[in-house]
């Protein structure tokens, strides 16, 4: 136990360790399995990914994929859909294959089923090796807000008004498109992966590092749970992590 931290000058250098330890990774264990996040943080890892595969030192032809989180309703292929990002950032361009990605499915008619599906998909690959994670400002990790439970599976979150306010920028400025639901890996599916790797870059994020990690463990901060990880690395440019 007790959080591994390395603080780095950049973005950019956050993003070469990530890809280090990824690499390191998939050539130890071939077939491994990587919890993947969106957002803006894992930018710079997947750009490292891409151009490590183009370069053939990273061979993704057996490594599989469970991303985090989705919103509902929205298709694969909607330009917001974390489907799409996750292949217009990574999978369309490294050589790992389309059955071996999985994000949870938007359009699920049995949202219920799809949960279980994705926990059994997850546990029958023989469970999560790396998993990446952001985190957001109010400590959410996946669509995990706080107050959430931390013994759920994957499920469905509804958004908070806050979040679907910041969103609508993505959706012609109109909240009416913003998805008002969101499904994730609960923080149970998350503590089950071997390895958590959490990045985070910039200054806005240095207070909610300091609060998850040297504060309590609680709901009211999700992130502060991987505290209790048995193996968790925290990577952050000096901004985020300036205040610890
Ligand atoms: C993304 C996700 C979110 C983000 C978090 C931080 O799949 O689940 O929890 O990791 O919102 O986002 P960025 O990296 O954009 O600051």
């Amino acid at each position: 136990m007790g959080i591994k931290m390395i603080v780095l000058n950049t973005p950019e250098d956050v993003g070469s360790f990530a890809a280090d330890l990824f690499e390191l990774e998939i050539k130890a264990r071939p077939a491994c399995v990587l919890g993947l996040a969106t957002g803006s943080t894992p930018l710079p890892l997947y750009r490292q990914l891409v151009a490590r595969c183009k370069e053939g030192r990273i061979d993704f032809s057996r490594v599989r994929t469970f991303n985090l989180d989705e919103y509902e309703g929205l298709a694969p292929d909607h330009p917001q859909s974390y489907r799409r990002f996750m292949q217009e950032n990574l999978f369309d361009h490294i050589n790992i294959k389309p059955e071996n990605t999985h994000v949870p499915d938007g359009l699920a008619a049995d949202p219920e089923a799809m949960f279980a599906d994705y926990e059994r998909q997850i546990a029958d690959c023989g469970g999560v090796d790396v998993q990446l994670l952001g985190i957001g400002h109010d400590g959410h990790i996946g669509f995990n807000e706080p107050g959430e439970a931390f013994e759920l599976g994957t499920h469905c979150v509804d958004l908070k008004p806050e979040t679907i306010e910041a969103n609508k920028r993505f959706f012609e400025g109109n909240e009416d498109l913003v998805p008002k639901q969101a499904y994730t890996m609960g923080i149970k599916t998350i503590m089950q992966a071997r390895k958590v790797l959490m990045v985070a870059n910039g200054k806005d994020k240095a207070e909610i590092v300091k609060k998850a990690f040297f504060g309590p463990v609680t709901p009211e901060v999700p992130a502060s749970i991987l505290q209790m990880h048995p193996d968790f690395i925290l990577v952050g440019d000096e901004e985020a992590l300036s205040l610890i």
